[in-house]
């Protein structure tokens, strides 16, 4: 699984055979230059859904439910995540929690909705949380996380996303689910992996996470281009007379005859 955020982005993920794309509520920092999930608003996810729904053909097509459209109550969050699959594309929905959610995770299954699970890390919490930091490394964090694990699976949710937990931890979850884990931080032996767009091209200087692998480095590539392109259209280089349209020139020579 990768994130996208927008028609181009999905082509290229669906046309090299990613099989889930997820529209994450990341979009707000890699996208919309906020520091936290947290401002991310419903009709960000529906727009943003919207585009990548249109750019893919075989991905399923995952979309965050952002902060607070779920935690209020089972009937907005059934309403929103009703927005995202009939207005934003989305084929399911992602929500953040475990146990706190379970009922409501129930409530949307129920009522046809695929809900995809995420926890361990929860930005969207990353107040409540003090920050951005490994989740259940004491024995006590360990068997939250268990719990939320086995809560989602038990209200129906079909797949769950691990984020930063240790890895021996995410092996023990991945064994006892029948569902399947997806990591992101939460090493090898997750039955599936999820990374960032920007983290994994590069695309992204802020902050690079340290579960994130470049795969290409497509940021510093943008940057050579456009200096190339400035460069070439200060010289004169750039447009070429093959990138520029022709008229019949005797026209021209009429035109500006009529205005002597
Ligand atoms: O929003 C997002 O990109 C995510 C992934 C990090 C799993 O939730």
């Amino acid at each position: 699984m990768v994130t996208a955020y927008d028609y181009t982005a999905a082509r290229i993920a669906d046309a090299a055979g990613i099989p889930i794309i997820l529209v994450g509520d990341s979009l707000g920092m890699v996208v919309l230059g906020y520091d936290s999930t947290v401002p991310v608003t419903m009709d960000d996810m529906v727009r943003h859904g919207r585009m990548v729904s249109r750019g893919s053909s075989e991905a399923l097509v995952v979309v965050d439910l952002p902060f607070m459209s779920y935690q209020v109550d089972a009937a907005e969050a059934l309403r929103n995540a009703g927005r995202l699959m009939q207005e934003g594309g989305a084929h399911t929905v992602k929500m953040e929690g475990g146990v706190s959610i379970a009922g409501t995770v129930r409530r949307m299954v129920d009522a046809g909705v695929p809900v995809m699970g995420h926890i361990g890390l929860t930005p969207q919490s990353v107040n409540a949380l003090g920050g951005y930091r490994v989740q259940g490394r004491t024995k006590a964090a360990a068997r939250r996380v268990l719990d939320d694990a086995l809560a989602l699976q038990e209200a129906g949710a079909y797949s769950v996303v691990l984020e930063c937990v240790p890895a021996p931890l995410a092996k023990v979850i991945t064994e006892r689910l029948t569902i399947p884990t997806i990591g992101i931080g939460a090493g090898p032996d997750c039955d599936g992996q999820v990374q960032v767009f920007h983290d994994m091209l590069g695309l992204f200087p802020d902050f690079v996470p340290k579960h994130a692998r470049k795969y290409a480095e497509l940021g510093s590539d943008m940057t050579r281009a456009f200096e190339w392109y400035a460069e070439d259209v200060r010289n004169g280089a750039f447009p070429s007379e093959a990138e520029s349209f022709t008229m019949n020139e005797r026209l021209l020579v009429e035109l500006l005859g009529e205005e002597s």
